[in-house]
């Protein structure tokens, strides 16, 4: 797994860049990524372009062995041209627009006139490297979506017009599908319409929904525009990727809209941004989200089947609320980590500490010097030495071990019903993300590989003999029909709470509550309860009780459908909350309570899991263990030391069976 670093020549002196290029590859680094942001450099004057800057670093970089990813600069519009052309940029949802101050991702990069700059930089830097051997491959733009997602200028309101135009194509199909009756929303005509604006509250949750998708449809449109003009320049040994970054705390993109523009997704991960779960114990701030790292990781990985880590946070950084170090060992952890995901590189985000700008607390391999080689530096040189040194026990034939293959999943991925369930939560406790990961969480800790498939794809049970679907509130017949048709052959479902409450514009069904899948789990979905947070109620399930109070489902099961957990109080007590049955050759289990925490939800799958015959593994929460090219790989983020299950005719290659916070652990 190549090791890389981004590297700004534009930040610094050009008699050290030589020195720069020399000393990263003796570090072990093998690749490095230039010109990101640096329009204003590659295009000082309108039309006027300057390469030799580049030619030179990238010169420079060859001399010493680094391959060089080029990135193409569309966040940063130069101040020439939006001083000339200010209606490119964004309009927040205050209507006040955005300005050239020193920030980036402030542009619409649909805007016709910014798009014809940008595929005019792009069009002459594909030209200039495309054929350039020591250009590896290109990203597009840089984490797509972040800053000021929502635009609410002229262009993007008739533009969203448009959108919604092509799609309903009559202003009473409109009306239908946004429910407009309600509180006389009804529109006489296209031209009526306002973007919902999102800080506003009581919007129309349909046209919310609505304006989600346009906007996940216009950034998809940036990002192929792009790629189409990079793959018309460029030679076919380049590779076409952009670095999502796919954190809960960030307007959600959707990766896949995207599949087929490139050759493959990549993703940025700061784990101690402090805006991601961390697991309990006294060290997780300065350990971080594994289980966020693990998840950005397998969802980038399956939109064209390999990934790597575009960014990956070097040591302290400068931007969370509060940037603590980590600790000693976790910068390598991180990267071990990725190469346990099976990445195919892992880049570090950068090379050196910036002297000035807006991220000048953020480390870098090196110090503010730009000799010294900081903490987190001495980690990855550390890393990539004990990588290189897995290479004599490499087999290239090694196939992946029967026991993984018995419990391979599919994780249903719908961004639509995030977006939709983020607007009507229904309780101020629900949050979708979280919910997707208690399920996440619990599977990885029972050492699941998954992956992200949508409904358009093949549910085939030989493949995935588990799927997982939670609060999969969206549904029509066909997906039901799927479903069903996949336990019959012998797949094992499992869905949770809200799944088959509403149809594909957010209406509910006009049925009774979620009775669409009634039928499927075998049981009817009698009503929901909420408690406040102060409160918790109780559910038994065999021996165990557990506590619950975000979302619960009273369950009537029909004849043959087995409760595997019932609420133990409220007035309820005795109703099920949790259902299962077989059908066909498979099984489907209905959870119709979410607890928050993992331990009930764990306790859950892992009986479904045993009995469809899968062998398990069950770890702590934030201990990871992943398999790669016949090697396994356990990390962990947790506080506590943990004796790793490791067959004794295994053979340890890295680490020990004892595996303490922040440590690696290798062995074949
Ligand atoms: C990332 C971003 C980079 C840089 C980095 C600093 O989210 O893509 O450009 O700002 O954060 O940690």
């Amino acid at each position: 797994m190549p090791v890389g670093a981004y590297y700004y020549p534009e930040h610094w002196e050009r008699n050290q860049w030589s020195r720069d290029m020399k000393r990263m590859a003796e570090l072990g680094f093998s690749f490095t990524h230039m010109a990101e942001f640096a329009w204003a450099n590659l295009e000082p004057e309108e039309g006027k372009f300057d390469f030799e800057w580049l030619d030179y670093c990238i010169a420079e970089a060859a001399k010493n062995g680094l391959k060089v990813i080029l990135c193409t600069p569309s966040p940063c519009p130069p101040a020439w041209l939006t001083s000339k052309h200010p209606e490119v940029l964004l309009v927040n949802e205050a209507g006040v627009r955005l300005a050239h101050n020193g920030n980036r991702m402030h542009a619409n990069q649909n805007h016709p006139v910014y798009k014809r700059y940008i595929e005019r930089i792009v069009t002459e830097m594909a030209k200039r490297y495309g054929n350039d051997k020591h250009i590896w491959g290109w990203q597009i733009d840089n984490e797509p979506h972040l800053a000021s997602l929502y635009d609410y200028s002229d262009f993007a309101q008739t533009d969203f017009i448009e959108w919604l135009k092509k799609k309903y194509n009559t202003i009473a199909q409109l009306n239908k599908a946004w429910g407009a009756a309600f509180w006389s929303g009804t529109y006489n005509s296209f031209d009526q319409i306002r973007i919902p604006n999102e800080k506003e509250s009581s919007n129309n949750p349909h046209a919310l929904l609505d304006f989600k998708r346009y906007t996940a449809d216009a950034l998809a449109l940036s990002i192929r525009t792009q790629a189409i003009l990079l793959r018309k320049n460029i030679n076919a040994g380049q590779w076409i990727t952009t670095n999502y970054a796919y954190y809960k705390f960030l307007p959600p993109v959707d990766l896949f809209r995207n599949k087929g523009d490139l050759d493959f997704a990549s993703h940025t991960m700061y784990l101690l941004s402090t805006f991601l779960n961390y697991p309990e114990g006294n060290l997780n701030y300065r350990l971080g989200s594994g289980m966020e790292l693990s998840f950005s990781n397998e969802m980038a990985h399956s939109i064209e089947g390999f990934t790597g880590i575009m960014e990956l946070q070097p040591g302290q950084i400068n931007w969370g609320k509060y940037n603590a170090q980590p600790l000693p060992g976790a910068v390598r952890m991180w990267i071990w980590h990725s190469f346990g995901l099976g990445d195919k590189f892992t880049c570090t985000y950068r090379f050196r500490q910036p002297l000035f700008g807006g991220e000048q607390y953020h480390k870098g391999i090196m110090e503010t010097d730009g000799v010294t080689v900081a903490r987190g530096g001495k980690e990855y040189l550390q890393a990539i030495g004990e990588i290189k040194s897995l290479e004599k026990f490499f087999d290239a034939k090694a196939q992946i071990p029967a026991e993984l293959k018995s419990r391979k999943t599919a994780f249903l991925w719908k961004q639509d019903n995030l977006w939709e369930m983020m607007s009507s939560a229904h309780t101020q406790s629900w949050d979708t993300w979280q919910h997707y990961y208690t399920y996440y969480q619990s599977l990885k800790s029972m050492g699941v590989p998954i992956t992200f498939i949508r409904e358009s794809d093949n549910f085939d049970p030989k493949e995935f003999p588990f799927m997982i679907a939670p609060a999969y509130s969206m549904v029509d017949s066909a997906i039901v029909n799927k479903w069903q048709k996949y336990v019959e052959d012998g797949g094992n479902l499992i869905l949770s709470c809200r799944t088959g409450s509403k149809d594909n514009n957010g209406h509910f069904h006009e049925t009774l509550l979620q009775q669409p899948i009634w039928k499927l789990i075998g049981a009817k979905v009698e009503d929901t309860d909420q408690l406040p947070p102060s409160v918790t109620g109780k559910i038994k399930s065999g021996n165990s009780t557990y506590d619950w109070n975000i979302w619960g489902e009273l369950l009537t099961p029909d004849k043959g459908t087995e409760t595997l957990a019932t609420f133990a109080d409220q007035f309820y007590a005795g109703t099920a909350a949790v259902t299962t049955r077989k059908a066909g050759k498979g099984s489907i289990t209905y959870l119709g309570v979410w607890t928050g925490k993992t331990a009930f939800e764990k306790s859950i799958l892992k009986t479904v899991y045993q009995r469809a015959g899968a062998k398990i593994l069950d770890l702590p929460d934030y201990v990871f263990i992943e398999w790669r090219d016949g090697f396994w790989v356990a990390v962990n983020y947790t506080s506590e030391n943990f004796n790793l299950p490791i067959p004794a005719e295994a053979k340890i290659i890295l680490g020990n069976k004892e595996l303490k916070p922040g440590e690696v652990t290798v062995w074949k």
